[in-house]
């Protein structure tokens, strides 16, 4: 059986942005994707690379951390959350995640493990670990069937 996760080891921001051009083009519409990673690891970066592969202006996509939740408009919409302050499921639950997961853009959930439970039962994790100081390791993966159709594309996309 073929590795169930999609390993991509970034060693520049060119790579990652490259990543985020074959996520964008993989995952269906109303995808929801779940990021995970440390402070810094690149979780905002490979959004704003699926934004602009979007069609959505990369200038505009910021860490929302005030705001809690960003909507762009591309080709499809992009909605771009970030659990890292939030106090609390509750906190998550208040912005109306649902409305957006059944959507017809890409949500995008930065620090999703701190909001786990809130996830739909169906999305693709993207875990990015530092792996130096421009290479970070990237690990691609459908949870639940909708999604497996993501991970076969990467890797006739990028390889490996
Ligand atoms: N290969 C790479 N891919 C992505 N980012 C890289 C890479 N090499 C260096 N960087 C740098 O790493 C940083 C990643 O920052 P980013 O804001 O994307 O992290 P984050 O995971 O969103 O952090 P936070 O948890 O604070 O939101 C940027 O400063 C970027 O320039
Ligand atoms: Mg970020």
């Amino acid at each position: 059986m073929s590795d169930p996760t999609f390993r991509f080891d970034s060693r520049s921001e060119a790579d990652t942005e490259r990543l985020g051009v074959a996520l964008a083009d993989s995952l269906p519409s109303g995808a929801v994707v779940a990021l995970i990673g440390t402070l810094g690891a690149g979780k905002t970066r490979l959004v704003q690379a699926i934004a602009k592969a979007s069609g959505v202006d990369p200038a505009t996509v910021v860490s929302p951390t005030f705001v809690l939740v960003h909507e762009y408009s591309g080709r499809r919409p992009v909605y771009h959350f970030d659990a890292y302050r939030l106090k609390d499921d509750d906190e998550f639950l208040a912005l109306g995640p649902e409305e957006y997961f059944d959507g017809p853009g890409v949500t995008l959930v930065e620090w999703a493990d701190r909001v786990e439970r809130c996830l739909p039962a169906e999305y693709v994790e993207v875990r990015v670990d530092v792996t130096g100081a421009n290479e970070r390791a990237f690990a691609v993966r459908a949870i639940g069937r909708a999604y497996a159709g993501v991970v076969p594309q990467l890797r006739a996309k990028l390889g490996a």
